[in-house]
């Protein structure tokens, strides 16, 4: 399973990547103005800083809603660097710049999934990866797991390529259910990463195991 950070925090991303277990980097507009990135060269400038760390898979959004304009944005978007992903919400438009994308051999990242037909059309428009948001389901009193486990059969039975890239991800439960349901890709916030490591067992016994060093090598 692919390892994601859903964020454009430099600073989350480099300490992600230090752990050494990071394939890849999401961000949104929404993550991109958190950190107060606006204008178009600065965002420009900034995906190039985050392609500068992680060597994976970088998913760039364009706000772009007609076709034209998302291949315009999408077409740009590639050329910043090899790594680039588009990423396009699941429109109308948004699934016919899919299948253009595909066929020009640029990588994408279907965004704003909600339910296992948007995923199906999705793969037939050719995406590199499906973003389904399960936070945001459950949000709504709707089981996001359930959806990741119904995509994970339907592009299994029919050999689907589309990566199913688990988002709105909102605490390691998720992120291990994710992992037992099949999910290619989740992508979280650095404090889910980091979360995986914690169990204090393992706190409560690596503190025994050092005063039991430490007493016999006085
Ligand atoms: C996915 O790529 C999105 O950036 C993200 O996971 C949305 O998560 P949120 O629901 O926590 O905003």
């Amino acid at each position: 399973m692919k390892f994601f950070i859903d964020t454009a925090n430099l600073q989350d991303i480099q300490e992600a990547h230090d752990l050494g277990v990071l394939d890849g980097v999401t961000t949104n507009p929404s993550l991109m103005a958190k950190e107060g990135i606006t204008g178009h060269d600065n965002i420009m400038a900034h995906y190039k800083k985050i392609c500068e760390i992680v060597d994976g898979d970088i998913s760039a959004e364009v706000i772009a809603t007609d076709y034209d304009t998302i291949i315009r944005e999408g077409e740009a978007l590639a050329e910043l660097h090899s790594n680039i992903v588009v990423k396009v919400p699941m429109i109308r438009d948004g699934v016919k710049a899919i299948r253009y994308f595909s066929e020009k051999g640029i990588k994408t990242n279907c965004t704003l999934v909600f339910t296992a037909g948007q995923a199906l059309l999705a793969a037939k428009a050719g995406a590199t990866y499906v973003s389904p948001f399960i936070g945001r389901l459950d949000d709504i009193a709707t089981d996001g797991l359930a959806l990741i486990e119904q995509i994970v059969n339907i592009y299994s039975n029919y050999g689907y390529q589309t990566q199913v890239l688990a988002a709105s991800v909102r605490h390691v439960m998720h992120l291990v259910q994710c992992a037992e349901l099949g999910a290619d890709v989740v992508t979280c916030p650095l404090s889910v990463i980091t979360g995986l490591l914690k169990h204090p067992l393992t706190d409560s016994g690596l503190e025994k195991f050092l005063a039991d060093h430490a007493k016999g090598n006085k």
